[in-house]
């Protein structure tokens, strides 16, 4: 019998495997435990953010500090940090230099409503980052999505967005949806939808060049969001010709289009964009920029800048709150500008992209001991594992391969033995302050757990 039958472990084990490793994390984390019973009494669920009860455990761990690529939990247990704040803490935490410039910064006087000296730094660093010529300041990559889709709308006159399946953009209204056998759906989950996403938004599936030329044809969407690779259901890449059919295809129909860097930043210091020459009109990125303290940033080509400018009066601008109060503070600025000039550096990534090369040949070599059906994708300084032979080539194709239940294991049994992975699929970021051994280390964890299902 071929050993690659083994597709999933047997169900039984892998229930008792749960259990055992949900008993061991109930045991070790008292402090963790208590301090989430008490939570309970002031907090909706017991936490502050909604999604912080989906990690593995039956409760989160709380955390007591972090440095680098490290952190310790209340109950003084210390981590290898693979999550970095789903990509908030790229950077490893809390580096010196920023921590510096941000202690400096908050000492002088942190919004205005005004600009800093420090704006102009950041979009000249942008424009030779990225490649864009005009730049704007938002709090979260959610708002700059969301912004840019107002602009967007404003500029061509027409309602629709049109994004991939299982995409991911942060709360932005018009991308929860998703193909059902090949229907567009409204995404199961998602609460509270002013109108179906189905009335605003057309949607395909990522590398699928015909459906996108036939939903763009009628010449009646706006914009077309994607993340150059996506994310947020697994790493999936663009296929060959992909990006160039993307651009022909958008520019023909008059469409623009939106590219989210805000995971993809870990491509290289600009992003995927840069590293592949593509022509966004517009791109989005937030998160990592200002080493975690909440910042983004969306940028605009020339034509597109000047078509905003003549068409937005002064008298207007502030009408649709497009920015908010606090963007633009001058804290995020100071932030933005060290992690640009002294952290996010073309060296950074020298260093962790061939640490995720490190960590994805582990996994391999796992992967191929135990001749298991599974596989790893490398995007930067990120990788991903999945539960399935080949790589997905949408999002469709990755979300049919999730199992909630192994997804769980892998994650406790990471967690119960000093590894933080990315909660909702099994991703790791590797930031620069991490090592060669932080690797291997994430490879002996990987293949433990693995034996404990599969030996
Ligand atoms: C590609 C992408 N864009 C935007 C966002 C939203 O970021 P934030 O929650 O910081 O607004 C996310 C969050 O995961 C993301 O993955």
């Amino acid at each position: 019998m071929s050993r690659k039958s083994k597709n999933s472990p047997d169900r039984l084990k892998l229930k008792a495997a749960l259990e055992k490793e949900l008993e061991y994390f109930e045991k070790t984390h008292p402090r963790s435990k208590a301090l989430f019973e008490r939570a309970k009494s002031s907090l909706l669920a017991g936490v502050p953010m909604n999604w912080m009860v989906k990690w593995a455990g039956s409760f989160p761990v709380f955390v007591k500090d972090a440095s680098g690529s490290h952190f310790t939990d209340v109950d003084g247990l210390r981590y290898l940090d693979l999550c970095l704040g789903d990509t908030g803490a790229m950077t490893g935490h809390s580096p010196a230099e920023s921590v510096k410039a941000i202690q400096d910064r908050v000492a002088q006087g942190v919004t205005f409503m005004l600009p800093t000296e420090d704006a102009i730094w950041v979009g000249e660093e942008l424009q030779r980052r990225f490649g864009l010529p005009y730049w704007q300041m938002a709090m979260t990559a959610t708002d700059a999505n969301r912004f840019s889709i107002r602009l967007a709308r404003h500029i061509t006159g027409r309602k629709k967005v049109l994004v991939f399946s299982w995409c991911y953009h942060g709360s932005v209204d018009e991308s929860f949806i998703i193909l059902k056998d090949e229907k567009p759906v409204c995404r199961s989950g998602n609460i509270g939808p002013a109108v179906d996403p189905a009335v605003t938004t057309k949607v395909v599936e990522f590398n699928d060049i015909p459906a996108l030329e036939a939903a763009l044809a009628d010449h009646d969407v706006a914009c077309v969001l994607a993340e150059p690779v996506m994310t947020n259901i697994g790493i999936v890449h663009p296929e060959p010709g992909f990006h160039e059919a993307l651009r022909r295809i958008t520019r023909r129909s008059g469409t623009l289009l939106i590219l989210d860097e805000t995971h993809t930043i870990c491509a290289g210091p600009g992003g995927y964009t840069a590293a592949h020459n593509l022509e966004p009109d517009i791109l989005v990125c937030g998160k990592p920029i200002a080493s975690g303290i909440p910042a983004a940033v969306y940028g605009f080509s020339k034509e597109l800048a000047e078509r905003i400018s003549a068409s937005v009066s002064i008298e207007e601008c502030d009408t649709g709150g497009i920015g908010g109060t606090l963007a633009g503070n001058a804290l995020s600025l100071a932030a933005m500008k060290v992690t640009l000039e002294k952290v996010l550096t073309p060296d950074a990534y020298k260093r962790s992209i061939p640490l995720a090369k490190r960590f994805t040949d582990g996994v391999n070599a796992v992967i191929d001991e135990y001749a298991l059906p599974w596989t790893v994708q490398q995007l930067g300084c990120r990788a991903e594992y999945w539960f399935k032979e080949t790589p997905p080539r949408n999002g469709g194709e990755a979300a049919a391969a999730a199992d909630y239940e192994l997804d769980r294991f892998m994650h406790l049994a990471a967690l119960n033995r000093g590894i933080l992975m990315t909660p909702f699929h099994n991703m790791a970021l590797v930031s620069p302050a991490s090592t060669e051994a932080d690797m291997d280390e994430h490879t002996r964890v990987f293949r433990e757990s693995v034996k404990i299902l599969f030996d």
